[in-house]
């Protein structure tokens, strides 16, 4: 292998606060329509580029460079981690040309970033690879990829929260320290790599730089931040009125019951099976009655069905919307449908046809659409033979149109990015309005713009649940704060302990469904004996009385960029303690959360931070910085408000669409703080400003408020007259 080092070289700051660092081997390519970079024009800044060094007078040294850039020619093999189909190879061109960037990294200093990894938060001596795969089952530390790419890592340094976005959709290597000790080495393939460096003086900052630069996270319809019940093998019309009605016969609360892949007919996607449901308007007319929606999975394998009247296919070929073999004949490959055909969304006009199909869902009263398999996950055998290998599309396969025609190579990780935007722009056009909902498995960074997402087939093991805080975490340092995991875990059999630990943690997951594989046990809430439903609908209720505090974390989330679950140094980037905690979280700035991940414990060792902490279930309260040992019975997980919030919470309710009909504010007094409250749909917020012994609204507003102070407790009716109230 012989590396050379003759690369164009470009550079300049998009932002006062985001510089951008360009090496090609040939001269730079025209921007790709895809490009997720929404910095684009040059403008000044204080950030001084040397060739070798980047430096900002705020901010000190951000990058050194530890080699010179270099680029090589490699093939497949030497490319280890891309999967591939027997004898395939990379196409010919820039596919072949690996960029390689060599930057000083500091041993201790902390590392995160890289988005969705079934692994701790902290990227310690590791590689980790961006090329989205559906992993085989049994996620681990030790997978290159899983189904989500964001090639993009933190690092936390006192006084300065330093993020290094690689723009690039190839195949793409961060070796955080494992070949040299003292060295991050950026590999990508493509013929260019362009990095923005990001610098920000705290988390809070450095999150809204990176949704500036690669888009601000879609706000949810309230109904979502709801509890979504899901299952495959839920498999008729009765099925799923009957789940609903014993959801209300129990008094749990239900916003969303999703349909896999079992409501289709023969697994074509955009169809119902019309004997098992005969008709779906009228379930989701009779659910939304209930209070209760429905969303549907879709899959990116359009069964290869020319033939039978089936006119997804049939106008998608003759369309020309499918991907093509070089011979110009469709590319087909198995799925759920055995042999299908699969669409093209790199190209603007099969986005739009793809867009249109969501009619189909949105005439029979689906509220939000689930894509899933979009890595995209093939088989190699039909699965009407049983489970196979995975068997990826050919990296030369032609995708894009004009000048964005491309190999599938360049656009393989936007596969389900693409595949999200074209969906929510579907739904946005047919149903203007109201607010899209789409739920992805694979994405890239940016897809936030467009959907939600889940972290795919974890297990009902304890090591999923104790890793899936770190790991959806991470997703919130990524621009990416709408996630959730299977509750109770997909794969594997889960029990009542396991079960209820992971509901407690799950109030607290922005996006919350119960979901589990076909052939598992049971696990909707009520399966595990009356104890566990009992204290699972607790939780369940808890859920829906924070859903006043939650939506405000959305809006935000939506507006700056900002997660709603976050690991304790991004409230605390001071306390050097915050970085070694990642089994506990913030929820928004004012909760923290403590939770059980391991079984037989009924109790942990909690770190509170600086300032004062009060208990959720307790009058208790604790002075930081502090560790206490903190009891944990079933149904009592660790929470904890923190000194100077003031938390909304609503009125207990089965459904989103009950009225709220009372706001309660629950007032910690410590240090001063302006809060606010959105309220959906206007988007209108009411502000409360909090000191020691005073609260004042900007808005009148009619509402309870309990006040604690160290031990003692005050309730406080506020009226639509009053501005203000002492206490
Ligand atoms: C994939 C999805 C899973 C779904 C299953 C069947 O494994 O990740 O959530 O239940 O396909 O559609």
């Amino acid at each position: 292998m012989t590396w050379n080092t003759k690369l164009s070289h470009l550079h300049n700051a998009v932002h006062p606060q985001i510089y951008r660092l360009h090496y090609s081997v040939q001269a730079p390519r025209p921007r790709r329509s895809w490009d997720v970079c929404q910095l684009q024009q040059p403008c000044d800044s204080t950030f001084h580029w040397n060739g070798q060094q980047l430096e900002h007078p705020d901010f000190g040294t951000l990058l050194e460079l530890a080699h010179e850039a270099d680029w090589q020619e490699v093939t497949l093999k030497e490319v280890e981690q891309i999967p591939a189909r027997p004898g395939d190879l990379l196409p010919e061109g820039p596919a072949r040309q690996q960029l390689r960037l060599r930057l000083r990294r500091q041993p201790g200093c902390p590392y995160f970033g890289l988005g969705q990894r079934m692994a701790p938060m902290r990227r310690d001596p590791g590689i980790y690879c961006n090329w989205t795969v559906d992993p085989p089952w049994g996620q681990h530390r030790g997978m290159a990829s899983l189904y989500q790419a964001h090639p993009y890592f933190w690092v936390q340094r006192p006084g300065l929260s330093l993020g290094v976005f690689l723009n690039s959709t190839w195949f793409s290597r961060f070796d955080m320290g494992h070949g040299h000790e003292d060295e991050i080495e950026i590999s990508t393939l493509g013929g260019e790599m362009e990095l923005y460096v990001l610098a920000a003086q705290d988390p809070a900052q450095l999150c809204e730089l990176l949704a500036q630069l690669t888009g601000h996270p879609a706000l949810p319809p309230c109904w979502a931040l709801g509890y979504h019940q899901s299952r495959w093998g839920y498999r008729s019309q009765d099925e799923i009125q009957e789940l609903a009605e014993e959801f209300r016969r129990r008094e749990i609360p239900l916003d969303v019951i999703h349909l896999d892949i079992d409501y289709m007919d023969q697994y074509r996607s955009f169809t119902f099976d019309p004997e098992r449901f005969p008709d779906p308007a009228r379930l989701s007319a009779g659910l939304q009655q209930q209070g209760v929606r429905l969303v549907t999975i879709i899959d990116p394998g359009i069964r290869f069905d020319l033939h039978s009247g089936y006119t997804v296919a049939r106008e998608g070929a003759l369309q020309g919307h499918f991907l093509r073999n070089p011979d110009g004949s469709p590319f087909s490959a198995y799925c759920w449908p055995d042999s299908a055909l699969f669409t093209d969304y790199t190209r603007p006009e099969a986005r739009h046809w793809w867009g249109e199909q969501q009619r189909f869902l949105t005439d029979r009263g689906i509220a939000g659409v689930w894509i899933d398999m979009n890595e995209p996950a093939l088989f190699s055998h039909p699965f009407s033979q049983g489970f196979s290998q995975q068997h990826p599309v050919p990296l030369a396969t032609q995708q894009g149109d004009g000048e964005d025609q491309t190999v599938h190579a360049e656009v393989h990780n936007l596969y389900g990015h693409h595949m999200a935007q074209a969906t929510q722009e579907g739904l946005k056009r047919i149903c203007p309005e109201e607010r899209p909902w789409v739920l992805t498995r694979s994405a890239f960074l940016g897809t936030q713009r467009y959907a939600a997402s889940w972290m795919g087939d974890n297990h009902s093991w304890w090591e999923h649940l104790a890793l899936t805080l770190p790991q959806l975490n991470s997703m919130g340092l990524c621009a990416s704060p709408f996630v959730g995991v299977d509750i109770g875990g997909f794969f594997g059999n889960t029990h009542g302990e396991l079960f209820e630990r992971w509901m407690e943690q799950a109030v607290f997951y922005p996006f919350m469904r119960n979901h589990s594989a076909l052939g598992t046990r049971p696990q909707e809430p009520w399966q595990f004996g009356p104890e566990v439903e009992q204290r699972v609908r607790a939780h369940i209720q808890l859920r829906y009385r924070l859903l006043p505090y939650l939506e405000t974390l959305a809006w935000q989330a939506h507006r700056h960029g900002w997660p709603i679950l976050r690991p304790l140094f991004y409230d605390f980037p001071q306390d050097r303690d915050c970085l070694l905690h990642e089994d506990q979280a913030m929820f928004g700035p004012w909760m923290m959360i403590a939770p059980i991940t391991r079984p037989g414990h009924r109790q942990r060792m909690v770190y509170f931070p600086e300032g004062i902490w009060y208990d959720f279930w307790s009058t208790q309260t604790v002075e930081g910085p502090a560790y206490q040992v903190w009891p944990a019975p079933l149904g009592q997980m660790p929470i904890f408000f923190r000194e100077g919030a003031a938390v909304p919470m609503g009125n207990a309710r089965l459904s989103t669409s009950q009225p709220l009909e009372s706001l309660t504010w629950h007032l910690f007094p410590g240090s001063q703080a302006t809060h606010g409250v959105y309220i959906d749909p206007h988007g209108q917020a009411i502000h409360l400003h909090l000191s020691a012994r005073k609260v004042a609204f900007d808005t009148p507003m009619a509402a309870k408020l309990v006040v604690r102070q160290g031990s003692t407790q005050t309730e406080l009716t506020v009226t639509a007259e009053m501005d203000s109230v002492e206490f």
